[in-house]
């Protein structure tokens, strides 16, 4: 059972109307089954909430303790909240205060969606605030690109096989590229997003979580301190950028009109509820060392942007050269080294790229790729990112979310590059719209002899 609670003054017909709209129009599984949606939407209530007023919780309690009664629900409840950051600290409270967080039969979970906080500062004390009404452990940070099937694999891609992680290090790997793009651009958000920007909306959370886990070593279990353990064990070796690295470690870009998949899109500035001479970044690129022994030396190069030329999400490891050119340099002129992409997505899959010879009578080299697609590997559909999370907080079990420490360690990072994009270093460029950022990202590796594949 679902009770909404909202600023809007609905009655419960009204909230159920709208479900039905958004199940029928979004649903993955088409045409809708008409009878388990009447039976869902049979679970649905509504009990209009101002958060700041006390009043309204106290009705939202009764609410939930009638229907517990009626219902049976064992006093579980699960307070997933999709809120502006900082309305948080006052939901919390408010959630303390008419004792709805009081485990007295069940459990009292609460699901907080990103960005967890704006910056260090407001994430420790969100933190601080949760940890007067909630205990760590029923608090769910949702970082949705955890639920993904494909986030997941990376663990057991690495952590189930015994090929790969030989390789996995700065031995063998030259160095690391995770590309979080979309066509998009900010899509009716702009109030939000014009707060926000690319480093925070994607680099702080998914990008940095990609970097986690494909740099993580093997946790002992798959269980939720180890792995958590392990993953802020990365974000701890993050070497922290110097004011004086900032320009060549770090691009910042906005788009201009331009043409996406064929269609004229307006700029950023144009957007809906975005400033006119908004500094907002829709693009960020980030460089940076993780300093432990596995991967001395090995540079990670991060982008992530609205607008570029199609939708991809990607880490691509891209292993060193042979260490001598048996072949002769003309021959392998159409080889790159080896690199291993695992495809988040669209295309899910994992793609490795090694040489072979082009049958012909001499020898020449040409890369080729195995692929492992999951469409043609597995028939069952996935579920989404949020239907695992959702149910993975039902559980009790928060391995996909993520920890105080990982948020406020990854925060730390993004906090120091915001102040010197603050003080404007590097400037902000500009990019056309469906391509693939500004020049200086381009620069970013150029200077480092490497280039951005293309996805
Ligand atoms: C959200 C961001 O967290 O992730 C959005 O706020 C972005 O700006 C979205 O569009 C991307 O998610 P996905 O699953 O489409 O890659």
């Amino acid at each position: 059972m679902v009770v909404g609670a909202a600023m809007d003054d609905l009655s419960e017909d009204d909230f159920r109307g709208r479900a039905k709209d958004s199940v029928t129009k979004f649903s993955r599984t088409q045409p809708v089954d008409e009878e388990v949606l009447k039976s869902f939407l049979g679970n649905l209530f509504y009990v209009p909430c101002k958060f700041d007023d006390a009043e309204a919780f106290k009705r939202l309690k009764s609410r939930l303790d009638e229907l517990e009664n009626q219902r049976h629900t064992g006093g579980n409840a699960v307070f997933y909240c999709a809120v502006p950051p900082p309305v948080y600290p006052q939901l919390v409270t408010q959630l303390g205060a008419c004792g709805l967080a009081r485990e007295e039969r069940g459990y009292r979970r609460i699901i907080i969606e990103k960005p967890f906080g704006t910056d260090l500062k407001s994430a420790r004390e969100l933190n601080t605030q949760l940890q007067k009404v909630f205990r760590e452990d029923n608090v769910y940070r949702i970082d949705h690109y955890l639920g993904k099937e494909t986030v997941q694999n990376i663990m057991v891609f690495r952590f189930a096989n015994s090929i790969f992680e030989p390789v996995w290090n700065c031995n063998f790997v030259d160095s690391i590229q995770i590309t979080v793009g979309e066509e998009l651009g900010v899509e009716g958000r702009g109030g939000y997003y014009d707060q926000a920007g690319a480093l925070r909306d994607i680099v702080q959370n998914h990008a940095l979580q990609l970097v986690t886990l494909t740099a993580m070593e093997p946790p002992v279990a798959f269980d939720a301190t180890s792995v958590r353990d392990e993953k802020v064990k990365v974000l701890r070796a993050v070497r922290p950028l110097e004011v004086s690295e900032m320009a060549a470690h770090t691009v910042r870009g906005q788009y201009a009109g331009g043409f996406v998949l064929g269609q004229e899109v307006p700029g950023y500035r144009q957007e809906p509820s975005v400033k006119p001479d908004s500094e907002t970044e829709t693009f960020a690129a980030v460089k940076f060392q993780v300093d432990n022994w596995r991967w001395a030396g090995v540079p990670f190069y991060v982008r992530s942007g609205k607008r570029m030329p199609k939708r991809v999400t990607e880490i691509r490891v891209q292993f060193k050269r042979p260490p001598h050119l048996t072949f002769g340099r003309e021959q392998i002129r159409e080889t790159q080294p080896n690199a291993l992409v695992l495809r988040i997505q669209p295309e899910e899959g994992i793609s490795l790229k090694f040489s072979a010879k082009v049958p012909s009578g001499g020898i020449r080299l040409r890369t080729v790729n195995m692929d492992f697609l999951y469409l043609s590997s597995f028939v069952a559909d996935a579920p989404d990112a949020y239907e695992r999370l959702l149910v993975d907080c039902m559980l009790g079990d928060p391995t996909l979310f993520t920890r105080s420490d990982e948020v406020e360690q990854a925060w730390t990072f993004v906090d120091a590059i915001e102040a010197s994009w603050r003080d404007g270093k590097p400037p902000l460029e500009t990019y056309k719209a469906g391509t693939w950022g500004p020049k200086g990202a381009d620069r970013l590796l150029e200077v480092d002899a490497r280039r951005w594949a293309v996805p």
